[in-house]
C-alpha cells in the first residue's frame, strides 16, 4: 500500500466479476483498497462481490459487500445510506455497472433499449443523486466507466451499448458542470479492448489475439489498467482534472480506422481484419 487514498472511502458498483478473472470493477475496487481506502463493493450478485471483498481481506485491506441493484432508485438510496453508516462519509464512486448488447438498428426492441439505458446510464444517475449529499465539501470523485464504444462505432450491432456508453461520456461533462463549485470532480474513463470476463465468454484464441494487438501498443490489456486510472482520477493528484474522458486503449482510437492499423504500418489500405 502507498496511500494515494489513505483515509478515503470509495463506493464500487458491479465490483464482482461475471466469471472467472478480474472485471473492471473488481481490479477498481482492489487498487483503491492497496491505496488505502475503505472500499463497498456493491453487486447485483453477492456472491461475486464477496469475491471481490476476499481478495482485498487476504491483502489486509477494508472492504465490504452491499447486494442491489443500481438500476433503480431504491437500491441506489440504500447503498449510499449503508457506505456511510459504515464508514461515515463517501469520497469516491465509482459508477462501474454496464451490461452488453449486440442489436442492429432493425432488432433492437423498446424493452432491450430500455434495459440497456437503464442499466448502463440511469444507475449511474441515480448513483450520483444518492451518493453526492455524503460528499465532504472538497473531496469528491465520481468515475463513470463508459467504453471507446461510446467515441467510435463498433458495426453493426451495438446500436443501444454504443448510445449508452456516448451517453455516459454527456453525462460526465453535465455533471462536472453541475457539481465543480462543490469542488466535486467528475470524470470519465473510455477503456478499450480489455480482456475481462465480460469478454472472455464469447472469444475465442483468434478472437482474443485481433483484440490484444489491435491497437498501438501490441499488448493485451487487462482490468488492472483501468484500475490505475480510476486510483488516478479518485486520488488529489487529479484534484485539477474534472470533465475529463481518460481513454486506456493502447492508442486505437487514434488510429485511422483501428482494426486497420496493421495494414496501414505495411504499406496501405487493405480489407479490414
Ligand atoms: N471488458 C471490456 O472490454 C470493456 C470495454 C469497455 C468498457 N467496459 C465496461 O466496463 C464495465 C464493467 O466491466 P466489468 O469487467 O467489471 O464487467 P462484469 O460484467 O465482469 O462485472 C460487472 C458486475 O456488475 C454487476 N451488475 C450488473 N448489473 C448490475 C446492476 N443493475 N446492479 C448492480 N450490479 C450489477 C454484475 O453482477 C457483475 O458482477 C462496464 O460498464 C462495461 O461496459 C468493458
Amino acid at each position: 500500500m502507498t496511500g494515494r487514498l489513505a483515509g478515503k472511502v470509495a463506493v464500487v458498483t458491479g465490483a464482482g466479476s461475471r466469471g472467472e478473472g478480474i472485471g473492471n470493477g473488481k481490479a477498481a475496487s482492489v487498487l483503491f483498497a492497496r491505496e488505502g481506502a475503505q472500499v463497498v463493493c456493491a453487486d447485483q450478485v453477492a456472491a461475486r462481490a464477496a469475491e471481490t471483498v476476499e481478495m482485498i481481506a487476504a491483502e489486509g485491506g477494508t472492504a465490504s459487500v452491499f447486494e442491489c441493484d443500481v438500476a433503480h432508485r431504491d437500491g441506489c438510496q440504500a447503498l449510499a445510506a449503508a457506505a456511510v453508516e459504515r464508514y461515515g462519509r463517501i469520497d469516491i464512486l465509482q459508477n462501474n455497472v454496464g451490461i452488453p448488447s449486440f442489436q442492429s438498428l432493425e432488432e433492437i426492441t423498446e424493452e432491450a433499449w430500455d434495459q440497456v439505458m437503464g442499466v448502463n446510464v440511469r444507475s449511474m444517475v441515480l448513483m450520483a443523486q444518492a451518493v453526492v449529499p455524503h460528499m465532504p465539501q472538497g473531496s469528491g470523485s465520481i468515475i463513470n466507466i463508459s467504453s471507446i464504444a461510446g467515441l467510435r462505432a463498433y458495426p453493426p450491432r451495438s446500436t443501444a451499448y454504443t448510445t449508452s456508453k456516448a451517453a455516459v461520456i454527456g453525462l460526465t461533462m453535465a455533471l462536472a458542470g453541475q457539481l465543480g463549485s462543490r469542488r466535486i470532480r467528475v470524470n470519465c474513463i473510455a477503456p478499450g479492448q480489455v480482456f475481462t470476463p465480460l469478454v472472455a465468454e464469447r472469444l475465442d484464441v483468434t478472437g482474443r489475439q485481433r483484440r490484444a494487438t489491435s491497437g498501438l501498443i501490441k499488448d493485451e490489456g487487462s482490468a488492472w489498467d483501468i484500475g490505475w486510472a480510476a486510483v488516478y482520477l479518485a486520488s488529489d493528484e487529479a484534484r485539477w482534472v474534472t470533465g475529463h474522458v481518460l481513454t486506456v486503449d493502447a492508442g486505437i482510437t487514434v488510429t485511422i480506422p483501428g482494426n486497420q492499423y496493421e495494414s496501414i504500418e505495411t504499406g496501405g489500405l487493405a480489407t479490414p481484419r
